[in-house]
């Protein structure tokens, strides 16, 4: 309720306030070395920026300003980070877990990319199988439970319900994921949910990891990139097991922000030996 209290209380979490002064100061320092480069087509995001703070400088309404820059920055880590690791730490135990379908998904990719160098992202068309399992990774780990907090800016009805201006939302996006209307086994891994009968990928509506509307993830393109290459290159080159004299995996999840597994090992065993493991660059 009175989140700026924080800082004034003692405890540990002071530690966070002075981790976040060393972050802003990094990233203060990375802005100051792209304004000493010598003007170019802007290469990166900083340097688009950049850009457009210079552009809006006669705009006295612009947000366009470096304390924005920083922050801007540190939302894109924040929300890239942890989220698409933790997905991928999913993949693996659920892989482990369900070895049929592991086996599944690696039979696929090698009859689809044979002895290709690498995988590229143009390949998901070619593998509804390992996009569907993928898929049901995210809707079963649904790792961001409850979406970013937002503000209601108008008054509005939704469902019949009024929703007065100023109301604080909490999108309950795991209630979706796991909704028995639109999941046939909503609690289990079931790649089927995002097939046809003929095996043809399927998309499903109440299928949003990453929310939806005007707030939607602007990462979302990426974060489906980054684990698809990720996923199909592990399983491409390891088989995932646990390790001998385990005690079986744990499935509960940890609440740290996302839903996280608990901390445990898994073995990766190679089974290929040729094939190089990166992504092709012509498909990012
Ligand atoms: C599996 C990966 C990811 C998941 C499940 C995920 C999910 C989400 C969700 C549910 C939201 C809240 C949307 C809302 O409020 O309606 C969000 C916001 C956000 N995400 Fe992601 N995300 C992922 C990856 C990424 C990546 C790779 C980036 C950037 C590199 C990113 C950057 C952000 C940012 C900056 C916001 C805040 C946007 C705003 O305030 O409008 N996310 N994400």
């Amino acid at each position: 309720m009175f989140p700026w209290a924080l800082r004034y209380l003692p405890g540990p979490h002071q530690e966070i306030f002075r981790y976040q002064e060393v972050l802003r100061g990094f990233i203060r320092h990375e802005i100051f070395r792209h304004k000493l480069r010598i003007p170019e087509a802007p290469k990166d995001f900083i340097s688009c920026y950049l850009t457009q703070i210079t552009k809006a400088v006669d705009d006295p309404v612009s947000t366009f300003n470096e304390e924005n820059l920083i922050q801007v920055v540190i939302d894109l880590f924040l929300g890239g980070t942890d989220t698409t690791a933790t997905t991928l730490h999913w993949a693996l135990i659920y892989m482990v877990q369900h070895r049929a379908i592991q086996d599944r998904v690696q039979q696929e990719l090698d009859a689809v990319l044979g002895t290709a160098p690498a995988v590229c992202y143009e390949d998901r068309e070619r593998l509804p199988y390992t996009r569907a399992v993928l898929h049901e990774v995210q809707r079963l780990s649904s790792v961001v439970a409850v979406g970013a907090v937002r503000q209601c800016v108008t008054s509005t009805h939704v469902c019949g319900y009024y929703v007065p201006k100023g109301t604080i939302i909490l999108p309950n996006l795991a209630s979706v994921l796991h909704d028995p209307e639109h999941w046939e086994t909503p609690r289990q891994f079931n790649p089927s949910h995002f097939l046809d009968k003929d095996g043809n990928f399927v998309v499903n509506e109440a299928f949003l990891p990453f929310s939806a509307g005007h707030r939607v993830c602007p990462g979302d393109q990426l974060a489906r990139m980054e684990l698809f290459l990720m996923f199909a290159t592990l399983l491409r080159t390891f088989r995932f097991q646990v390790p001998e004299g385990s005690q079986g995996l744990r499935l509960e999840y940890v609440f740290g922000g996302t839903l996280q597994p608990e901390p445990q090992e898994i073995c990766a065993v190679p089974r290929l030996k040729s094939s190089s493991s990166g992504p092709r660059e012509e498909g990012l």
